[in-house]
């Protein structure tokens, strides 16, 4: 296996703990990156001032690639997001959030859901203004949503490659073509367009975004790659994660043109850090999309199986899953249960 240059953030809070600990189980697993370790964050903020300082850009640009730890946003200073600034940046225009069943006994079994979020356009553009009407500065709020054509087709190209890519069966499109019918009538009309390229490799349904979201908790099991707009994806990646017990173990992924960044969904939880108790396993998930992503799949699927084994069969969880386990306890299982085969 051919190590592969990436740019490795540990970030704010726990994050430096959880980075460890993901960069200690992937050397057990044959060490596939060669790390570029950079600052960002409030850590980053207080050395130059910005959460987002041009050195961690300049080697993301150069690696293409990065796993990113959570990232405290400063609170005043007028700092921008730091997630939305990288996303502009390295156009990353597919948001993936994968969500599977990891422990028995949670409200759902077997889920295993895929949601593709268009990440650049849509309600998320910011065209937005007040107009002042007899003394009121904000008498109406006004925005505009943008998705084009283009864009359209590359996230539901996106989506309908990966679903073939990992043997999904099919793809829901959702939408709310009855109602926002120019806005998001153009990305049913052009995703159902390019669904016909994978006619008899994959399906293809659509459904409407409220009514997704109630099917969505009333029968999970029927969906299986979903695609969707901006606004509709980011709600509606949290429910799904809700089904799988929480944004503790979802791992996320924005992949662009330009670059693919992979994350835990959760944030750098300040009240654990430095505790030595915080779950790994969101960043750890998010280490095997990044090993799909670059063609690793078998370690990937390792990586997978030695955490199902870690929580299902060893039982080693950290505080947030019920347990007792540190940290570093459920990192050393996961590392046995690799090198055991
Ligand atoms: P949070 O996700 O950091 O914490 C929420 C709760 O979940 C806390 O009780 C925390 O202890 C727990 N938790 C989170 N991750 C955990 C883990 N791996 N193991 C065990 N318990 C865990 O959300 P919060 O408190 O709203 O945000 C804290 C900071 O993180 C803020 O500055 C926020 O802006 C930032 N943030 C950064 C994100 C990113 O960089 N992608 C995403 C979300 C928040």
């Amino acid at each position: 296996m051919e190590p592969i240059a990436a740019t490795l953030v540990p970030g704010d809070g726990i994050g430096p703990e959880i980075t460890d600990a993901v960069v200690e189980i992937l050397d057990v697993l044959g060490k596939p990156f060669i790390w570029h370790i950079q600052q960002g964050g409030i850590s980053a903020a207080k050395e130059s001032g910005d959460p987002l300082p041009p050195a961690l850009l300049a080697s993301i640009r150069r690696t293409r690639l990065a796993l990113k730890g959570p990232l405290t946003t400063p609170v005043g200073g007028g700092f921008r997001s730091v997630n939305v600034r990288l996303r502009e940046e390295f156009k990353l225009y597919a948001n993936l959030r994968p969500a599977r069943t990891l422990l028995a006994g949670g409200r759902y079994e077997d889920i295993d859901i895929v949601l593709v979020r268009e990440n650049l356009e849509g309600l998320y553009v910011g065209f937005e203004h007040f107009i002042p009407i007899d003394g009121d500065p904000h008498a109406v709020a006004i925005s505009s949503g943008v998705n084009t054509r283009a864009g359209s087709r590359r996230i539901a190209e996106f989506a309908f490659d990966y679903a073939v890519k990992h043997g999904r069966k099919k793809v829901t499109i959702v939408h709310k073509a009855n109602v926002l019918k120019a806005l998001t009538g153009i990305f049913l009309e052009t995703a159902l367009d390019v669904a016909k390229k994978y006619e008899g490799r994959i399906a293809v349904d659509d459904r409407i975004v409220d009514a997704c979201a109630m099917q969505l908790v009333l029968k999970p099991w029927q969906f299986d790659v979903i695609v969707t707009t901006n606004l509709f994806g980011d709600i509606l990646s949290d429910e799904i994660a809700g089904l799988v017990g929480g944004l503790g173990m979802a791992p996320g992924a924005n992949i662009g043109v330009d670059a693919a960044i992979f994350e835990a969904v959760h944030g750098s939880a300040p009240d654990i850090a430095g505790k030595g108790v915080a779950n790994p396993l969101a960043l750890l998930l998010a280490a095997a999309l990044m090993l799909d992503h670059v063609g690793h799949g078998d370690e990937a699927t390792r990586l997978r199986s030695a955490i199902d084994g870690t929580l299902r069969d060893d039982k080693v969880r950290t505080g947030d899953l019920g347990g007792s386990a540190s940290t570093q306890d459920i990192t050393q299982a996961i590392v046995r249960r690799i090198t055991r085969r």
